[in-house]
């Protein structure tokens, strides 16, 4: 282990550097918030906005790639508050789209990880699992064999199922394969892992660093694994926790992007962090909850709190944070001087949030005094709930061990507590919460049902059926048609696309007129008649802007930029790049071959999101 302390700056730089002598192109942090992928709230992995190139898509900076990724992990959200978990986390990825297999990714990741050149791990404290092979694809033998070349002992490695040791869609199709995961010994106890101790039998003293997934499978919707004809590999490194190791530190909230937080924490409430195990803990879900919504709101996509999707998820978050932090005696607003804090430590790194510093700020502010004029009085709902059923079992003898779906839907319509700080609250005094009642309540009162948000919450990949398909083409012509009818002003702000529909967020300061929605309808009909096809060119993001292709741009550090045009074929956008043309975008597809195909287009809704920004849904019959 190196003796000198290294800064997260220092690390993301070494990881890119490293990749960068192996022939990777670095891509920049993608949005947080998943562009056109119904199925996941946000972005989970590096590999996430990767998948059309992980599925055979043409990726314009080449085959190898590696960036570091903002990631948000809600599934985490109850783990917080231990030594590792977190709901937001940056990971160091490399990828290979068909190019290098299991010998390099592994040779790289060992030199990465133990070469003193690099991180200089101590190769004693190092520890791998291979996959142990099922019914549907074989021991991963070439991994372990691989690992042994390099020198780590035999019980070193763990064979494991597929619950630990593949990565992939959670009970979706898509790309997926077995991994190899390289493990840390924490060495709470003793300072070298005994001899015979590895991840499968002593689970608890070797944290994850790092996942090598050999994505050679796709599975079917009948549940398949056929072989991929591009065998890819997607790596993930978790950055906080390789800081941790690295710097021998006891948990992940003591690295460089965390402990500022914490003492800003002690600062304000006048408490020590290691004071007790309550106070720890409610320390380190405050820290992570406000780093997380944070990096939410302060995204390019920036999302505030509200009632659905990736606002629900906000608005839990922060209230979440307000409960613990008033656990630990806070009485007045304190979720912006913590944000603050966070947009300090990594406004430089992602500039986004250094930008959107102010929409931060006062959404965070304003959720909280939201919440803060009810939570009092929610609590004392709580107690009086909790009493009365002390008092029920004193006079009947008949112990209540649930609170009602009524009762916790009152909490959360009247009080505004989530359903699941209902839950931690009623975990807490050993009682459960009706859940179905809960949802049956909410569902009468709401049109959209919490148990559609909650699929999302499970993570995996896009679905890329032919409807989204057809719905993101169709989200092109609809942003390039609004500009048509609108004027230029009239950029995405958000998109969002699900088997049903497509939801579409632009700038336009007033509502659309009846007669603004049906040209906009006719045009975009009209065009579907014609039956333009669809093309995509590779160039160089300087060109894309020039030829007034739209598009976030985010990807501008890359050399090359994939543009999709349509009303043009590639030869004729080859020959003439500036001929008449529908629509044309930067975006990495996929698209439809001929909009013939896409049926009749029609605006549903059109409505006021925030001032300044509309949004559409729009249908495909
Ligand atoms: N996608 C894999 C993971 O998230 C590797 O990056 O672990």
């Amino acid at each position: 282990m190196s003796t000198s302390m290294i800064s997260s700056k220092e690390l993301r730089q070494k990881y890119l550097d490293f990749f960068k002598t192996k022939g990777h192109e670095i891509l920049p942090s993608a949005s947080l918030i998943p562009e056109n992928d119904p199925t996941v709230l946000f972005t989970t992995a590096g590999m996430h906005p990767l998948v059309p190139f992980l599925i055979g898509e043409k990726h314009p900076a080449g085959s190898r790639l590696a960036n570091v990724q903002k990631c948000v992990r809600t599934g985490d959200i109850d783990e917080t508050g231990d030594l590792s978990h977190l709901t937001f986390f940056e990971m160091l990825g490399n990828w290979s789209l068909g190019d290098y297999f299991k010998k390099e990714a592994i040779e790289w990741s060992w030199e990465f990880l133990a070469s003193p050149k690099w991180l200089g791990l101590d190769k004693k404290k190092l520890a791998v699992s291979v996959f142990a092979g099922d019914k549907d694809a074989p021991k991963d033998e070439e991994s372990a064999a691989i690992w042994k070349s390099l020198g780590v002992p035999d019980d070193r490695i763990a064979y494991l199922p597929k619950k630990n040791n593949w990565w992939g869609p959670a009970g979706q199709t898509g790309p997926c394969g077995p991994d190899t995961e390289m493990f840390y010994w924490k060495g709470l106890a003793q300072e070298f892992p005994p001899a015979g101790s590895n991840p499968e039998n002593d689970e608890d003293n070797w944290l994850e660093i790092w996942n090598d997934v050999f994505m050679q499978y796709n599975k079917t919707k009948e549940g398949k694994f056929e072989s991929l004809k591009q065998k890819n590999v997607d790596t993930g490194m978790g950055l906080e926790r390789t800081l941790m190791v690295l710097n021998g530190k006891a948990d992940v909230f003591q690295v460089d992007t965390f402990w500022p937080i914490i003492q800003k924490i002690q600062d304000i409430t006048g408490r020590e962090y290691i004071e007790s195990k309550e106070v720890t803990r409610s320390m380190r879900i405050v820290a992570d909850h406000i780093r997380t919504a944070t990096m939410i709101i302060g995204d390019d996509r920036g999302i505030a709190p509200s009632n659905v999707d990736q606002g629900y998820i906000v608005r839990r978050l922060i209230r979440r944070a307000v409960r613990h932090g008033r656990l630990l005696g806070l009485k007045e607003n304190f979720t912006s001087h913590i944000a603050e804090e966070v947009i300090r430590i990594f406004g430089d790194i992602y500039k986004e949030v250094a930008r959107n510093k102010k929409f931060v700020i006062t959404e965070m502010a304003a959720e909280e005094t939201k919440f803060r004029d009810t939570v009092e009085q929610g609590l004392k709902e709580f107690e009086k709930l909790v009493a009365g059923f002390k008092i029920a079992f004193e006079k009947t003898g008949q112990a209540v061990k649930e609170i009602s779906g009524k009762q916790a839907f009152k909490l959360y319509d009247t009080y505004g507590f989530p359903l699941e700080m209902t839950q931690e609250l009623a975990a807490e005094n050993n009682l459960t919460v009706d859940v179905t009642g809960f949802n049956d309540a909410f569902k009468k009162h709401q049109e959209l049902s919490r148990a559609g948000a909650e699929q999302k919450f499970a993570g995996g990949l896009a679905d890329h059926s032919e409807m989204s398909t057809k719905y993101h083409t169709a989200t092109h012509l609809l942003q390039a048609t609004l500009q048509k009818v609108l004027g230029p002003h009239a950029i995405q702000r958000g998109s969002n696309i699900t088997q049903e529909r497509l939801r579409f967020d632009f700038t336009q300061p007033q509502k659309m007129t009846a007669e603004e929605i049906k040209q906009t309808e006719d045009l975009i009909n009209a065009a579907i008649k014609k039956d333009y096809p669809v093309s995509w060119q590779e160039m160089p993001f300087e060109k894309a802007k020039e030829l007034g292709a739209i598009g976030l741009f985010e990807d501008k550090y890359q050399s090359l930029v994939k543009v999709y045009t349509v009303g043009d074929t590639k030869q004729k956008a080859e020959a003439d790049p500036k001929s008449a043309t529908y629509s044309r975008e930067v975006c990495g597809g996929p698209h439809v071959e001929h909009i013939g195909t896409l049926g009749k287009f029609k605006i549903v809704k059109e409505e006021a999101v925030s001032a300044g920004v509309r949004r559409i849904k729009a249908i495909l019959e």
